[in-house]
């Protein structure tokens, strides 16, 4: 039995001398340690031999099981050792080497824009609002105060969606105005940033998609001097803090009275350029106090409350602050267009 457990000594030497990988050792691990292994054979077979025999064996067994053990481990290390030994002569890196740097992003001139105006606006007090793009026609007209023969309802101007009766794509954020107003008492004031369609050309100064900023103010005793203050405050910080403003008489139906915020042009200075056709202004917003109807559309008592709103042309604003002289560059995604911000 001893000479047994030699024999398996020189043929696990050999085995564990000749594994040539990490493969090849582990099968031989498992030839003469496993379960059914050669060595554990002769440890399962120890029950069957006389006594004085049975401790010589079984000692000796053992000590060849952590034996075959620790040759086994040293073999693994020295495979793992020259492994990495063949890798670093076959693949290198020079740490020395510059970097490639990983070219940086940036938001859209349009989402730089709204973060800001965002900004400036909760600044003063103002909570960030949205609605859906799909509207139907309460929201987007109804309730807005606009009559049913305004050419703003014709199939001309909206764009309805063909196979949902009475939804459209909204043609202003101010029917936002409207979905806050109906679910909340006042006082409030909000923005509400977002895309608006209309048909329109694709042509350097229209598009059928574009973007507005609705802003809402109501109660009391709100006057045309708070909304000319906010304002103008909001477009001094967002556009540029040496223009000056003025405000023409307009008409919105869910304004009265309405009106229009000029803003002198930034390109000329104001001596006047083609952008604002000679006249050195440019219309960037309508706005005006809330029409009364509209309070009462939405439940609110307009002998109490009272409010402004105005609606930025978001898309003209980000072109006067840039200079950018042609809209569709604004929705082209040219990269070098884009990375210019
Ligand atoms: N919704 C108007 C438009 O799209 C702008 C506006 C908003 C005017 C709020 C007055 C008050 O032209």
């Amino acid at each position: 039995m001893l000479e047994k457990l030699e024999n398996l000594k020189t043929e696990a030497d050999n085995a564990i001398a000749a594994s040539a990988n990490a493969e090849k050792l582990r099968e031989v691990e498992v030839e003469f340690l496993g379960r059914k292994g050669k060595l554990t054979e002769i440890l399962r077979e120890l029950k069957n031999l006389p006594a004085e025999e049975k401790g010589k064996v079984g000692k000796a067994s053992n000590e060849l099981k952590i034996e075959i053990e620790a040759k086994i481990a040293a073999k693994a290390g020295e495979l793992e050792n020259s492994r990495f030994e063949k890798l670093a002569g076959e693949e290198w890196i020079d740490p020395t080497q510059p970097g490639i740097a990983a070219r940086r992003g940036t938001l859209h001139p349009l989402t730089q824009f709204i973060r800001e105006a965002e900004k400036v606006f909760t600044g003063m007090g103002f909570t960030i609002a949205s609605g859906p793009q799909i509207e139907d026609d309460f929201h987007n007209f109804t309730a807005l105060n606009i009559p049913a023969d305004h050419p703003a309802r014709d199939a001309q101007d909206t764009l309805f969606l063909a196979d949902e009766e009475g939804k459209l794509l909204r043609t202003q954020t101010s029917s936002v105005q409207i979905r806050w107003m109906e679910e909340r008492k006042p006082p409030f004031r909000i923005v509400a940033p977002g895309r608006v369609f209309r048909k329109d050309d694709f042509d350097a100064s229209h598009s059928p998609m574009f973007h507005q900023l609705e802003g809402l103010v109501v109660d009391r005793e709100i006057s045309l001097a708070n909304m000319k203050a906010v304002m103008e405050e909001a477009v001094k910080q967002l556009i540029a803090p040496e223009a000056k403003f003025r405000f023409r008489t307009s008409y919105f139906p869910f304004v009265e009275p309405g009106l229009e915020m000029d803003m002198s042009c930034t390109i000329c200075g104001g001596k006047g350029c083609s952008v604002c056709k000679r006249t050195g202004w440019i219309e960037i917003v309508g706005c005006g106090l809330v029409h009364p109807n509209v309070l009462r559309n939405v439940e609110i008592d307009s002998a109490k409350w009272s409010g402004f709103a105005f609606g930025f042309g978001i898309d003209r604003m980000v072109m006067l602050r840039h200079g950018i002289k042609d809209l569709r560059l604004l929705f082209d995604n040219d990269l070098r267009f884009l990375r210019q911000f």
